[in-house]
């Protein structure tokens, strides 16, 4: 506890015991939600969501489908917490088993439940060389990038405006070795590292108002070279306009193991400009050598404002992972643990979020990083009247292949639909495209609005992407609107 303390405010820590106390009389009041709303100024919340509401942070569960017949895990995740990331039911063998065929039974389980009480939702996982369905592995590269732009959009796409944060890339880091260096995997073997930064370009494309993060484990400690080396992509990624929001620090920790760093490394990463979630957090131990460690990290991420929320992996002991550790905050029959309580009263005691990135209304405000990448095209020049305009730009390229991300802008009028036209300069023809409709086919392409993205406010933009086969080009592209 000695390493994050509280801000030096001892009439605060008082007020916090208080809360404390005040906490076991409040009982239960209905969701996390209605409870957070009902906490008067100046008392203490009595469960972890409310408690973290209070300074506009989250406290989540990963959840399982499988378990949501155990009516008291089911009433302890609604009584608790105020988000929830589905444990494995959004990972790619159970969204998509065999090529182009989606199956959202179990997450969807997950996710209207977690909507009817009005909870936060994280999306994990998009792109993760573990739980892929072995189709995968056997595709060639330019159908491994088809492959894996179509799971990005169709995921996305069926949860759109949905989700709070995706992970969109997930342990893509190799551990030890020399800073940066990646996990070597399918996505590495045939798409080369810039297999993240092409993810990255086509989630936010799929969702733009989803917050876009990259999780991983072993990145807790600010010294360790794999911290370092996701630092270096993140801060890469923010200099060339590469979309990133988050950063999830997954914290499967032991109650000897929280680095003494620990909030200095989260708060460097939040100083790169993107929010930091602790994203799976369980600690190893028991009684009050895991209740210390348990407040540290909370401590921690109370006490920098970037720091948006966190996650426990699990509700209860007895459906942990790793249940032999007991990692989680109640016990086999649901008992809260002494690290329960921990946490409540850090919550309690933290002082209200100022971070310029509120998480209290999800889905909403669209994410800070929708401009295009300043690399190849600047950008397009609004145009006058209601007319709209587009602009073409190379966001990767590679032997035979590149992707683009166009922008449709636009002009003082409102769009109401929209057709973008341009000719090919040698040949290239488009492999895969995404939030937008294509017509036709030849070296003269035609694309359309998707359903969902036809209106353009007066001044605003939308983009679709698409990957191609061909050497890259950015030829001018003609908008019009009917
Ligand atoms: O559902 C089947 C069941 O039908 C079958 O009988 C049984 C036999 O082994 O397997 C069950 O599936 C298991 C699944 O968990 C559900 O319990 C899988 O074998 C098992 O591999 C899977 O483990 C998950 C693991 O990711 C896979 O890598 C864990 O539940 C899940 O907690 C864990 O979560 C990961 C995060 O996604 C990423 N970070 C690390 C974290 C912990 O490993």
């Amino acid at each position: 506890m000695g390493e994050n303390p509280l801000p030096a405010d001892g009439g605060r820590r008082l007020v916090g015991t208080r809360r404390l106390l005040v906490a076991g009389a409040l009982g239960v009041l209905g969701t996390a939600t209605v409870l957070a709303a009902s906490v008067p100024a100046g008392a203490a919340a009595g469960t972890l969501g409310a408690a973290a509401a209070q300074s506009g942070r989250y406290y989540g569960a990963a959840i399982a489908a499988g378990h949501m017949n155990d009516s008291t895990y089911v009433a302890t995740w609604d009584r608790e917490f105020n988000a929830v990331t589905p444990e494995n039911e959004m990972k790619w063998d159970a969204t998509e088993p065999s090529r182009g065929s989606f199956r959202f039974t179990s997450a969807d389980q997950i996710v209207s439940h977690a909507q009817s009480k009005g909870m936060k939702i994280r999306g994990h996982t998009l792109v993760w060389h573990n739980q892929l369905p072995s189709w995968v592995s056997g595709l060639s590269a330019s159908d491994l990038r088809s492959a894996m732009v179509n799971h990005i959009n169709n995921v996305m796409g069926h949860y759109k405006g949905k989700i709070y944060a995706w992970d969109v890339v997930n342990e893509a880091f190799a551990d030890g070795g020399a800073v940066g260096t990646l996990r070597s995997s399918v996505f590495t073997q045939k798409l080369g590292n810039g297999f993240i930064e092409e993810a990255f370009r086509a989630a936010r494309a799929a969702d733009p108002n989803a917050k876009l993060c990259y999780n991983d484990y072993n990145i807790d400690n600010a010294t360790a070279a794999k911290t370092q080396g996701v630092y270096n992509m993140v801060k890469d990624f923010k200099a060339r306009g590469v979309p990133i929001d988050c950063v999830g620090l997954q914290s499967h920790l032991s109650s000897g193991s929280v680095p003494s760093n620990y909030q200095q490394n989260i708060a460097q990463f939040a100083a790169l400009g993107v929010d930091v979630q602790i994203t799976e957090l369980d600690i190893g131990g028991s009684g009050s050598a895991q209740a210390d460690a348990y407040r540290r990290v909370t401590q921690a991420c109370t006490a920098v404002p970037r720091c948006t929320g966190i996650t426990v992996w699990g509700v209860t002991d007895k459906y942990s992972w790793r249940s032999g550790d007991t990692p989680l905050l109640f016990d086999g029959n649901y008992n809260k643990k002494q690290a329960y309580t921990a946490v409540l009263g850090a919550l309690n005691a933290a002082t209200p979020n100022t971070s310029p990135s509120p998480t209290t209304s999800p889905n909403t405000s669209p994410s800070p990083n929708t401009s295009p990448s300043p690399r190849t095209s600047p950008s397009p020049t609004p145009p006058v009247g209601g007319a709209c305009s587009a602009t073409i730009e190379t966001t990767n390229s590679w032997p035979g292949g590149f992707q683009s991300t166009v922008t449709v802008r636009a002009g003082s009028s409102a769009v109401n639909g929209w057709t973008v036209k341009w000719t090919w300069p040698s040949g290239q023809t488009i492999s895969s495209l995404w939030s937008g409709t294509q017509s036709g086919s030849g070296s003269s392409v035609t694309v359309s609005n998707a359903p969902y993205n036809g209106s353009i406010a007066a001044g605003s933009s939308t983009t679709f992407g698409f990957t191609a086969n061909g050497s890259a080009a950015t030829p001018s592209a003609t908008c019009t609107s009917p």
